[in-house]
């Protein structure tokens, strides 16, 4: 095959919304959390990134990202050392296989599209690199599992660790300065508890103040009250939340998800200066979630927001219409909901305009 030959591969990457979230590095430059975290994988058919990873010896000036139809940064390190990862494993297979066309020596070029707001507290970067990892991964034939690409994909954005799988994905910080044994695994798939639903609120689709990697370094140098997270109200609430999963105990697994989400953002307002990602309108979200749990005499629902205003409500199917509708109706000016399955859940969302 001559030099103008293009390779390809293309792969879409769900989001992961945590429920004990990752918020803190112990090595910035591998990207090591501070806290091992959890997530639930949202289906690829409401919210996902879709990249195309293609190289060519005819390529000429370098490594590039298109995201969202914009020029994007490649050179930043967490995007070389995902780069740097995968090329060094594809140059072991074409070491070992001479006839191997040298796909490890071109350029990369990467196409990339979410379907859902950027850098706006949904977890882009999660997906985000998720897929790039993988794309890349099948561009070069690569036999990584899941586990592997894990790996890659954490050193370009933590919580794209947990996207590599589906249902209920624990990332375990690991204690190896190298660390190669911080990477996700599954604690439970999608079936296992098939009820489980995720309403998202977009609250805003605007590209958030203060991103993750920043906003978590500013709180591990300056909060207090993070000291205290990560020494012991993660590891009681990743224990809580893995036997919550293990018996299908929704309250449970609502308390926690609600408390973690809290103890997050108030080491957030604990920051100096103090970080806020949640609005009056992810507030009242809270509100409204309380008044459907209090007018269901039981937890039907349970809210958490990452680093942005957006509201994720998790609930299970059996109280659809008493979550689904009390939002609509306590929350109003609701629009363009949809429904639809992906890796075993069924997620709906609306967008709920600010003011
Ligand atoms: P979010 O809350 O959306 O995860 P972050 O601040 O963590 O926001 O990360 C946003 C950044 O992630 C973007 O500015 C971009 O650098 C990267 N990112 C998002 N989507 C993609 C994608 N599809 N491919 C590659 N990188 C992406
Ligand atoms: C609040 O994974 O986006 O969503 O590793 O710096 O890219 P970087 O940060 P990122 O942080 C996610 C923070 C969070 C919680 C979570 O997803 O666990
Ligand atoms: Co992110």
């Amino acid at each position: 095959m001559g030099s103008e030959t293009i390779y390809r591969a293309t792969t879409t990457a769900p989001v992961n919304i945590a429920v004990v979230k990752y918020w803190g590095k112990r090595d910035t430059k591998l990207n090591l959390p501070t806290n091992s975290s959890l997530s639930v994988t949202l289906s690829q058919a409401d919210l996902r990134a879709l990249t195309t990873a293609s190289c060519s010896a005819s390529y000429t000036g370098g490594d590039s990202l298109l995201l969202n139809g914009e020029n994007a940064e490649v050179t930043g390190a967490r995007t070389q050392a995902c780069f740097r990862e995968l090329r060094a494993r594809r140059a072991a297979l074409e070491a070992a296989d001479p006839s191997l066309p040298k796909l490890s020596t071109m350029p990369l070029r990467l196409v990339s599209e979410n379907n859902f707001p950027t850098a706006a507290g949904l977890a882009s970067s999660a997906a985000g690199f998720a897929a790039l990892a993988r794309a890349i991964a099948d561009l070069y034939e690569l036999p990584a599992s899941p586990a592997e690409l894990s790996l890659i994909a954490r050193q370009g954005s933590g919580s794209a660790c947990r996207s590599l799988f589906g249902g209920y994905v624990a990332w375990r910080m690991g204690d190896k300065a190298d660390g190669s044994d911080s990477m996700a695994d599954q604690v439970a798939d999608a079936a296992h508890w098939p009820e489980m639903r995720a309403l998202i609120l977009v609250v805003s689709a605007a590209k958030k103040g203060v991103s993750s990697t920043s906003g978590m370094q500013q709180t591990v140098e300056t909060s207090g009250l993070f000291k205290e997270r990560i020494a012991s109200v993660v590891p009681r609430n990743m224990a809580i939340m893995e036997k919550a999963i293990a018996e299908r105990d929704f309250p449970a697994f609502a308390e926690v998800t609600m408390r973690d989400s809290n103890s997050f953002h108030a080491t957030c307002a604990d920051t100096y200066p103090p970080i806020f990602y949640m609005n009056d309108v992810s507030r009242a979200a809270i509100r409204a979630v309380e008044q459907v749990n209090a007018k269901a005499g039981r937890t039907v629902a349970a809210y958490t927001f990452d680093a942005g205003p957006n509201a994720v409500i998790y609930y299970l199917e059996k109280d659809a219409a008493a979550v689904v509708g009390s939002f609509y109706h306590i929350l109003g000016a609701v629009e363009g909901w949809k429904a639809s399955t992906v890796q075993g859940l069924t997620s709906t969302s609306a967008v709920i305009e600010e003011g």
